[in-house]
């Protein structure tokens, strides 16, 4: 049966980089809400220009917008390992997906928890850059690009996120404390707990282990 994983964890923890890798070694799908909406603002689509503010300022796009989205990505997904990757991130998207899962006849088998202290969260944001081209996620000390500044995938210039500057990097973390870390009482025994703080293979064997 296919498997249906939960990546929760703070910004920065290494949910996009993880699921990268289960992606292409697991023959996982990844459903970003990060991505999704990134799509969106750059469309220019009615989601995207409702959605910009927030998170410009690092704060939570809507409850209803974001599960709309989600119901929409599922109704078309053919029956495979799905990751979701920085969704849920309130106990009301918890419930919608709760429900969603249901009506699709599929369990929920994991919810992996990032765990990672704040100091380290704001180096990984503030030294990360992402190709505008194809999505790869780099880290200017732990992971830079082969050939300074330029994707190692499809040669586009790489650069920093709109929301990765420190002062709503700092916003993104206390929204994350305060309404995301409730949903580890929500899920109790799925929760299975990773140190994210070790280098990206040790992460991902654990993860792999536990899959
Ligand atoms: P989103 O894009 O989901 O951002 P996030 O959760 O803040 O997570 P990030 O993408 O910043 O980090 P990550 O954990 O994926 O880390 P990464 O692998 O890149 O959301 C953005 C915004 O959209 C939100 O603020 C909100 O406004 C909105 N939004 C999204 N979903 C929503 C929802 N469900 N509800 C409401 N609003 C929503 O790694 C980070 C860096 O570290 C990289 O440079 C990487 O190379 C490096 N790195 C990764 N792993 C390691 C390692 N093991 N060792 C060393 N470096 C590493």
């Amino acid at each position: 049966m296919a498997k249906t994983v939960v990546f929760l964890g703070p910004p920065g923890a290494g949910k996009g980089t993880q699921s990268s890798l289960l992606t292409e070694r697991m023959s996982f799908i990844q459903l970003s809400t990060g991505d999704m909406l990134r799509d969106a603002v750059r469309n220019q689509t009615p989601l995207g220009i409702k959605a910009k503010s927030y998170m410009d300022q690092g704060k939570l796009v809507p409850d209803e917008l974001i599960i709309e989205l989600i119901e929409e990505k599922l109704e078309s997904l053919p029956d495979r390992n799905i990751i979701f990757d920085g969704f849920p991130r309130t106990i009301k998207q918890a419930e919608a997906l709760d429900s969603l899962l249901e009506r699709k006849g599929r369990a929920l088998d994991a919810v992996i928890l990032f765990k990672i202290d704040d100091e380290e969260v704001i180096r990984r944001l503030s030294g990360r850059r992402v190709c505008p081209g194809c999505g790869a996620v780099y880290h200017v000390v732990y992971n830079p690009p082969k050939v300074d500044e330029t994707c190692d995938r499809c040669a586009t210039k790489v650069a920093q996120r709109d929301d990765d500057k420190e002062e709503v990097i700092r916003n993104r973390i206390e929204v994350y404390h305060s309404q995301t870390w409730p949903l580890v009482d929500y899920y109790g025994h799925k929760v299975v707990v990773v140190d994210a703080s070790l280098d990206k293979e040790s992460v991902y064997n654990k993860i792999s282990s536990v899959l």
